[in-house]
């Protein structure tokens, strides 16, 4: 391990501050990057940023952050009982430098006390160093790029996105009754078949899942964007795309995986890339409930609904008659007095418009747009 003196950042989310110890991006005299070292750790990226944005911040008995780098998921989750891997040592002393730097006590090597919050690394790869263990709430930011070359911060560690396929398979028997995993991901998109398929197939059967992808690159942009900050030499880039060629890849989609261990069990597998924003772990949460429990026509009919005017998935795209339900939904009117107030304004047949109200208010209900009042 080399001798480090780490560059530190401050973090705010909410009234919660630290200090996260990382290493700086290497850059020459004139400021240009240069190649990252393959034992990087990173600072807050975007990725990082994302993560700490999606995660619900509610207090947990047990949570587990996967790949914690360092430690900025770590040192902002709220739990009696912390665990934090990583199999890089650099990054765990990273982590170990944040507890400090942010006032954490330290109870021995890499135990840590914040309040009656205690919060202990381990160094392994992704599961290993939690074998047998249960967790209430668990994430990671793991290295998902694929096929990259060869950054432990963020190449991931099995061939193409074999790391998304291993992650849910085994993350289902961590997870205490009740529990939500959060985790970033990327995922090929076959060029000879349906990325939504390849990835339902993948889905365990003991928790629900949520699939939503942010972006999706072709193989090139994808090369490009992975390469800017690290300085890829363009030999090693060509290898790279010949290796995403190998394995049938046209591109590259990423974004975001929730699984929740509850009584009701579904999957959505989703594209959000026309959202506004990533969402916050209250909305992450009021999505799991949705998906859990799509409203059947009558109670959709019967209710009062309140309309989220500014949602994270961005506006509501609307056709006249649904404008029209939604100007009654607004005055308290329930989807039922809202089809019988617009049928007498709008010329459409009124078996129709039900059908066009009871399917468009399912599908605002399942995403959040309508919420019972
Ligand atoms: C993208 S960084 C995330 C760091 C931090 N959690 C964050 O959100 O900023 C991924 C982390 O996973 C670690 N990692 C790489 N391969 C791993 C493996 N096989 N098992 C566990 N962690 C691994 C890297 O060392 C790195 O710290």
């Amino acid at each position: 391990m080399t001798a480090t003196s780490w560059a530190e950042t401050k973090l705010m989310r909410g009234r919660t501050l630290r200090v996260i110890a990382h290493d700086p991006l290497p850059v020459d005299a004139e400021g240009t990057p240069q190649p990252l070292p393959a034992d990087f750790v990173m600072g807050i990226g975007g990725a990082t940023e994302t993560l700490l944005e999606l995660t619900p911040r509610r207090h947990v008995g047990r949570a587990l952050d996967i790949g914690c780098g360092s430690g900025a998921q770590t040192l902002f989750l709220d739990a009696d009982r912390i665990i934090a891997t990583d199999i890089d040592e650099r990054a765990l002393a990273a982590a170990n430098a944040s507890c400090h730097l942010s006032g954490f006590r330290r109870l021995e090597p890499d135990v840590w006390r914040n309040g009656d919050t205690l919060i202990e690394f381990r160094q392994g790869s992704l599961l290993e160093p939690v074998e047998g263990q249960r967790f209430d709430l668990i994430v990671a930011n793991p290295p998902f790029v694929i096929e990259g070359v060869g950054h432990v911060h963020r190449d991931s560690p099995l061939p193409g996105d074999g790391l998304v396929r291993d992650l849910l398979a085994q993350l289902p028997s961590h997870m205490n009754e009740g529990a939500v995993a959060v985790l970033l991901a990327s995922w090929m998109h076959p060029a000879d078949g349906d990325w939504e398929e390849r990835l339902a197939d993948w889905l365990p059967d003991e928790v629900s899942t949520w699939v939503a992808q942010r972006d999706v690159l072709d193989i090139d942009a994808y090369i490009d964007v992975w390469s800017a900050d690290a300085a890829v030499p363009p030999a090693e880039r060509l290898l790279w795309r010949a290796r995403l060629e190998a394995l049938g890849a046209s591109g590259i989609g990423f974004g975001w995986i929730v699984l929740h261990r509850a009584r009701a069990h579904w999957s959505v597998i989703e594209d959000v890339s026309t959202a506004s924003r990533v969402p916050d772990g209250d909305e992450v949460l009021a999505q799991l409930a949705a998906f859990a429990s799509p409203p059947d026509a009558l109670t959709l009919l019967g209710r009062s609904w309140t309309f989220a005017d500014t949602h994270w998935r961005g506006p509501l795209a609307l056709g006249p008659v649904e404008a029209a339900l939604l100007d009654e939904v607004r005055t308290g009117a329930t989807i039922e007095a809202a089809v019988a107030a617009v049928a007498t304004r709008l010329p459409v047949d009124a078996d129709d418009l039900l059908a066009l109200a009871l399917a468009w208010a399912r599908d605002a209900a399942l995403r959040g747009y309508l919420v019972p009042a």
